[in-house]
């Protein structure tokens, strides 16, 4: 028989060509798998999720002490963050320790990191500790530090060479980029197929303290620019300006905003180099100016010129599409302040997450509102058992004092974190912190009101009390505060402390009467499923839901009847 040789000769060439082609495609289609899991944020309706193994994820966290960047610091964070159930550990990556030579990378610390995290079952934010570390270069390699020509600082008015390095810096910006780069090619190498690590945050609580911009030559010819259409459609001009120059088109404003968006185009450049090897949700955090309400006034050297702070937010959307949000850092105890930040950090563009918090006793109670609004999560600062206390800030105690205020509440969350941010997701959830003035909050919920009230006794009314100036044991400060996830029209599951609820019905519900259906305290087990426990009937709800000092969940059906 007669075989027609160039066909099969075809045929057999083609075999490993296809088989080839089979290979690739597997290799893509996997690495597209890989790649649509990878930690993302998503938006819908104006809220927002961190989607970690393909599902909502809530960041109930804890960040270590600036310098427990090391393998040996680290027994000390491990043991204060599995004492806080939390889940996620947020841990900077220094510049000068992957660098410590230009062109010679170390990753040895994020390789002990990321396996440690591992063993713990914890996942990681990494901090990139790059050009700016509270303005400053501290972080930087010194060969950066000490090469003020290469790496320059920004200059004043007066010419004086500023602490700061400066966003004009192109020789600063290119090395950082290289280092970020790498960092990111190393996580993807080691973590892209586990992804322990969950975000970035490209530098830390940037800005400049003392002078508004650089006055270097090069800043003042892009001063002399016009503003960028981009940042234009979003910072809006000063009434009666149009296109123009920053000082024409933003008046008093001109220098903050101009170096915001110099800095912010330069962290873009960083971002996004480093998310074009591994692309993994990326964010900027804040330390704040005074909240208020917008506009704010021109700056006075009150705050850093040039970070994110709240009314500058569009500036950072605008040149830096490649950060997925700006987040504040709180360290101001004042219910008023968390409130108005909270507020005006949490944006249909900007999701909110709290990457810093004071860790005294105070800032527990606000874990129910941060994360009752909806909030990716919250991490206060020093969950870290190394013997330093960022005192007045955070809490005087270096030891288990220090976590237990936070431990309670996450404690509680920890088992159904998955539903939680679900439900965030949905927008089912609400969350109030008792106020500096004690006062009750009304939240509205759908179909419903709740009155949380604080500082009450368990049982009866303020009216029953011989002495109306009695308050009860343990409410000597204000440490309330209660999460609500709606399930269904009547449904409800609560989360809190130290605070009493009563409902009431708003919209239909309204012209009846309600009751409690049932009342369950219980928990979530391990899988997230409920575990009732007992049933809340009798003293228990005839003066509403008095959640006692220990967190507590309660499973509430609420109901109507016509008089
Ligand atoms: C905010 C910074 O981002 C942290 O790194 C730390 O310095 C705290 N302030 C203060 O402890």
């Amino acid at each position: 028989m007669r075989i027609p040789p160039p066909r099969r000769r075809r045929a057999y060439s083609r075999l490993p060509r296809l088989l080839g082609l089979c290979l690739a495609l597997a290799a893509s289609a996997g690495q597209a798998a890989a790649s649509a899991s990878l930690p993302r944020l998503v938006t819908q309706d104006g809220r927002h999720a961190l989607m970690v193994d393909g599902a909502p994820f809530l960041v109930l966290g804890g960040q270590a002490h600036n310098a427990s960047n090391y393998p040996a610091a680290l027994p000390k964070v491990w043991a204060a963050i599995q004492d806080a159930h939390a889940n996620t550990l947020e841990i900077p990556v220094a510049w000068e320790q992957i660098e410590p030579k230009e062109g010679q990378f170390d990753f040895s610390w994020v390789d002990t990191l990321v396996a440690q995290a591992r063993q713990n079952k914890v996942r990681l934010v990494l901090l990139w500790f790059g050009t700016w570390k509270n303005t400053g270069p501290a972080y930087t390699p010194a060969w950066v530090k000490l090469d003020n020509r290469r790496f320059p600082r920004m200059l004043d008015k007066d010419g004086k060479t500023s602490y700061c390095l400066s966003p004009f810096g192109e020789a600063t910006l290119a090395a950082d980029r290289k280092a970020f780069v790498a960092l990111m090619a190393h996580l993807k190498r080691i973590d892209g197929d586990q992804r322990t690590v969950i975000m970035v945050q490209v530098e830390n609580e940037v800005g400049t303290y003392g002078v508004a911009r650089d006055y270097a030559p090069r800043a003042q010819a892009a001063f002399a620019q016009p503003v960028p259409a981009e940042v234009l459609a979003r910072q809006k001009p000063l009434p009666g300006k149009g296109a123009g120059s920053w000082a024409e088109v933003y008046g008093d404003y001109a220098e903050q905003y101009f170096h915001t968006w110099a800095i912010a185009r330069y962290i873009e450049e960083i971002a996004k180099a480093g998310r074009a090897v591994y692309d993994l949700p990326m964010f900027v955090n804040n330390s704040l100016r005074e909240p208020g309400p917008l506009p704010a006034a021109p700056w006075k050297s009150d705050f850093a010129s040039g970070g994110p702070t709240y009314d500058v937010i569009d500036i950072y959307k605008a040149a830096a599409p490649h950060i997925d949000f700006a987040a504040p850092d709180i360290y101001l105890p004042e219910s008023r302040k968390v409130t108005s930040t909270l507020a005006s950090f949490q944006r249909a563009d900007n999701p909110l997450l709290v990457p810093e918090m004071g860790n005294a006793a105070g800032y527990a109670r606000y874990l129910y509102q941060i994360l009752g609004r909806g909030a990716l999560g919250v991490a206060p600062f020093g969950i870290d058992y190394a013997s330093y206390s960022n005192y007045p800030l955070g809490s005087k105690f270096t030891d288990r004092r220090m976590v237990e205020p936070f431990a309670t509440v996450y404690g509680v969350f920890a088992p159904m974190q998955r539903a939680w941010a679900r439900w965030a997701f949905e927008g089912r959830t609400r969350g109030v912190a008792e106020g500096d003035d004690r006062a009750p909050q009304t939240v509205a919920l759908d179909g419903w009101n709740a009155t949380v009230s604080f500082r009450e006794f368990q049982f009866g009314e303020r009216e029953y009390l011989k002495d109306k100036n009695e308050y009860a044991a343990g409410t000597e400060t204000p440490n309330g505060g209660v999460a609500f996830a709606q399930l269904g029209p009547d449904e409800f599951v609560l989360v809190g402390q130290q605070a009493r609820i009563k409902f009431s019905g708003s919209g239909a519900n309204g012209a009846k009467s309600s009751l409690f259906v049932r009342v369950e305290e219980g928990r979530f087990d391990g899988d997230g499923k409920w575990v009732m426990e007992r049933n809340w009937n009798g003293d228990q709800t005839d003066y509403g839901l008095n959640l006692p000092a220990t967190p507590t969940v309660l499973k509430v059906t609420m109901g109507t009847y016509t008089p």
